[in-house]
């Protein structure tokens, strides 16, 4: 069981990541970084970062550039079970955007959002839909 996360300089979502207690492994953020390459099933837990562009009717870009490069990675993209996404209601219909789009390009399910750092019913649900469904997404299981 693997989580693999992106998280910005504010590091929301890290503190979400860090709050399920599961193995992590976190997409690195500037690209003089070593690459992250995974090895194991994983479910990806990305921020929203389009700028609720699509409300004022622009095409939106809301996955992170980070995030893009690591999937463009052949072999980290057929490792990825499911998607999580993170963002702010305050973007409307652009809310956790970036779980649409990883969804579709990467044929898996977008099994929830969360808003900022989450809150503790947003850790208990995704808690337990992992280790529920764990074997179902194909994520080996684990102990944690
Ligand atoms: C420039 C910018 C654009 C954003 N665009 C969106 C958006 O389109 N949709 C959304 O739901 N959240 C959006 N957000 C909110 C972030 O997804 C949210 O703050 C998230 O928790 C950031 O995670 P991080 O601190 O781990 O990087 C945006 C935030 C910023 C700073």
């Amino acid at each position: 069981m693997l989580i693999v996360y992106f998280s910005s300089a504010t590091e929301n979502t890290k503190k979400f990541v860090t709050k399920l207690g599961f193995p992590s492994k976190r997409i690195p953020l500037h690209k003089a970084d070593e690459p992250l390459i995974v090895d194991e099933p994983y479910v990806l837990i990305c921020p929203t970062y389009g700028g609720g562009a699509s409300i004022m009717g622009r095409n939106s870009k809301p996955v992170p550039v980070q995030v893009i490069r690591f999937l463009n990675n052949e072999q980290n993209r057929n490792y990825i079970r499911a998607v999580i996404a993170g963002g702010n209601s305050n973007f409307g219909t652009d809310f956790g955007k970036a779980g649409d789009l990883i969804s579709q390009k990467c044929h898996v399910p977008y099994v929830y959002r969360f808003e900022l750092m989450g809150n503790d019913e947003d850790v208990e649900l995704v808690r337990e839909g992992i280790l529920a469904n764990a074997e179902a997404l194909g994520l080996s299981p684990s102990a944690a």
